[in-house]
Order: structure tokens, then C-alpha cells, then sequence
């Protein structure tokens, strides 16, 4: 899909309630989380486990994650360039659409091409776009093979697969690196919630 298709017949509608009012009734101001990184990285565990820290000190928080969204909004893509391609144009404009409700979203997915990530970045005001790198070598994330899912494409049953028969290219400049190979989930949940909080993205509600 490509914005230069939206008709001239379509007029955007300005809406009463606006994203600083939605802020200010929920004590904080939303923001884009975005995890990045290998299959198997941690991202998703790192994202669900942020999210429990910031639900329970009063933050209105969402997870986006790939494996989920590819169940609906997404399920009608596959893993092919142009699909993630597409997959990240989506979920970028899902996660605008969390975070100017005033959410903090967090997303999950692999989104292996750095211009993917750079067009989400653009997309918004600067701050408002966290990127946490999820830094892992693909050797620990194939050792790990939490679903099983390396072996399957080392011995052919999976194609395109990340890391071996895809690229993945890495942050350039993320805001956060994680390396979840070495450091315990709790480290790196502290991290990601000091960065957060460093990042004026307060709740004032606890
Ligand atoms: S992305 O590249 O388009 O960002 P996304 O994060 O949505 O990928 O989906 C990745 C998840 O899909 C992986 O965690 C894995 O469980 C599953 N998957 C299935 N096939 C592939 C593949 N070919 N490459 C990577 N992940 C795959």
C-alpha cells in the first residue's frame, strides 16, 4: 500500500479529544517502544515483562507482538522482503495510532531492515520513537531455539528465515541495546524502565 493512493475525496477529520488531552488524563505521555532483533533475541519476553513493570506503576500500556499480529491485521503476509516490507508499514501505523491515544506501546518484532525502522522513526515527533536493540548473536539464538525454529531452517523446512537465509540488519543508532545474551531478564528490564523514565515518558499517576 502506498499513501500517494488516498483519494482527494478523503479529508482528514479533526478530533475534539486530541493526544495531549488523552496524556494529561492518563498521568503520561504515549510513546513507541519498538524491540528489534534475531528470532529468539528476548524481545518478546522483554516487552511482556516491561509491560507488567510500567501496567503496575499506573501506565496504559500495549503490546504489539509479531507472532500475535500475524494471527490477524497481518496474517494474510508471509516472510518474503516486500511482506515485512509491509508488515512494519502496518504495525508503524497501528503503534502511531496506540500512541497518540497516549498509550506506551510496545512492539515486538524482528523488522529486520533498517529503513523499515527509519520510516516508522520519521513518522513521528523525535522522543517519541524508543528503539531497543535486542543484541544477541545468532549462535546464542540458535542454541536457545526456543520454538524450534532454527533447526527447521537449517534443514530446509523453513524459507527465508532470519539470520540464515534472510538479513538482519542492525540499529544503527538505537536508543537502547540490550544484550540479552549475557545480562539476566531483570538487568535488562531495568535498563529498558531507567531509559523510560530518563526519557520523561512519567506517569504521575504513582
Ligand atoms: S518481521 O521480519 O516481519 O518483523 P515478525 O516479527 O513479524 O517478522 O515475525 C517473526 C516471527 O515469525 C518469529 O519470531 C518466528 O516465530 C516466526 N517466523 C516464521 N517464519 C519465519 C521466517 N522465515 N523468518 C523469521 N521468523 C519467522
Amino acid at each position: 500500500m502506498n499513501t500517494k493512493l488516498i483519494s482527494p475525496n478523503v479529508v482528514w477529520q479533526m478530533a475534539g479529544v486530541n493526544r495531549e488531552s488523552r496524556e494529561k488524563q492518563n498521568g503520561h505521555s504515549g510513546a513507541i517502544i519498538w524491540f528489534t532483533g534475531l528470532s529468539g533475541s528476548g524481545k518478546s519476553t522483554l516487552a511482556y515483562a516491561v509491560e507488567i513493570e510500567l501496567h503496575t506503576k499506573g501506565y496504559r500500556t500495549f503490546v504489539l507482538d509479531g507472532d500475535n499480529v500475524r494471527h490477524g491485521l497481518c496474517g494474510d503476509l508471509g516472510f518474503s522482503s516486500s511482506d515485512r516490507v509491509e508488515n512494519i508499514r502496518r504495525i508503524g501505523e497501528v503503534a502511531k495510532l496506540f500512541m497518540e491515544a497516549g498509550i506506551v506501546v510496545l512492539t515486538s518484532f524482528i523488522s529486520p531492515f533498517q529503513a523499515d525502522r527509519e520510516r516508522v522513526r520519521q513518522m513521528v515527533k523525535k522522543g517519541d520513537f524508543v528503539e531497543v536493540y535486542c543484541d544477541s548473536p545468532i549462535e546464542v539464538c540458535e542454541r536457545r531455539d526456543v520454538k524450534g525454529m532454527y533447526k527447521k531452517a537449517r534443514d530446509g523446512f523453513i524459507s527465508d528465515f532470519t539470520g540464515i537465509s534472510s538479513p538482519y540488519e542492525k540499529p544503527l543508532n538505537p536508543e537502547i541495546i540490550i544484550d540479552t545474551a549475557n545480562q539476566t531478564q531483570l538487568t535488562c528490564v531495568q535498563t529498558i524502565l531507567d531509559e523510560i523514565e530518563k526519557r520523561n515518558i512519567r506517569s504521575s499517576v504513582n
